[in-house]
């Protein structure tokens, strides 16, 4: 069975947001093209996902760093460090995953940051090996979709942006296969033309989609 987890980074909901309609396109031609996948929505502004904070820290330097077993760390720690494995293990289940999501000051939102955190988990999502990190992920497939109101594409702004970058630098890290990336950019430049962007992202997004799901897992 196909699965595929389609990850939303937009508070604006699928009214408002382009991102989130483009990103429905991608989801109807997938299914389309693969009927019987399983598909889960995972909205990041709406789950709740751990933060590294202190205790999240702490516990991943005593069981990483210092031999600590996971009954042995304090409650709190314990509670945090087994939800960031739950929401890493929700991930590795997967073998698709698509990301949605605008450009922000030049990044992704940070709830983006925040989940990607938990992901990096070594012996799970990549392993430390003689030759240096390898990721485990390795087979499964990624895109994201991202909205942008600038121009960046063939323009000095392009070494500017880094959610784009850093989303597919970090998935790229734990193994995964990650596709050229959907943009839709230029609505704040372009305000009578954003129809016609959509349409054309989604065009893109659907194309996407086929070729996503043309590799069976
Ligand atoms: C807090 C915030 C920061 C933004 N920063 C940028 C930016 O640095 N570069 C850019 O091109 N657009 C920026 N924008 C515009 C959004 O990227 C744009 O409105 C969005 O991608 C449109 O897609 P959506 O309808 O799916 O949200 C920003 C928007 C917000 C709300």
């Amino acid at each position: 069975m196909t699965k595929l987890l389609y990850i939303t980074a937009n508070p604006k909901g699928l009214n408002k947001s382009k991102g989130l309609q483009i990103g429905e396109a991608f989801l109807e031609a997938f299914l389309e093209a693969n009927p019987n996948a399983e598909i889960k929505r995972l909205d990041l502004f709406e789950a709740n996902i751990p933060k590294m904070d202190a205790d999240l820290v702490s516990a991943r330097g005593k069981v990483g760093g210092y031999g600590y077993k996971v009954d042995e760390l304090p409650e709190i720690e314990r509670e945090k460090y087994i939800a960031m494995h739950t929401v890493a293990d929700e991930f590795v289940a997967y073998d698709y995953y698509v990301f949605v999501s605008p450009v922000w000051n030049l990044s992704s939102p940070p709830v983006i940051k925040q989940y990607l955190d938990n992901l990096f988990v070594s012996g799970k999502t990549f392993n430390y090996t003689p030759e240096g990190a390898k990721g485990a992920l390795v087979g499964k497939k990624a895109l994201h979709i991202q909205t942008r109101g600038g121009l960046y594409i063939n323009t000095p702004m392009a070494e500017l942006e880094s959610g784009d970058r850093y989303l597919k630098i970090a998935l790229r890290f734990l193994g995964i296969d990650v596709m050229d990336t959907v943009v839709a950019e230029g609505f704040d430049y372009f305000p009578k033309k954003v129809n016609e962007i959509v349409e054309a992202a989604k065009v893109n997004a659907r194309l996407a989609a086929k070729q996503m799901a043309a590799v069976e897992n």
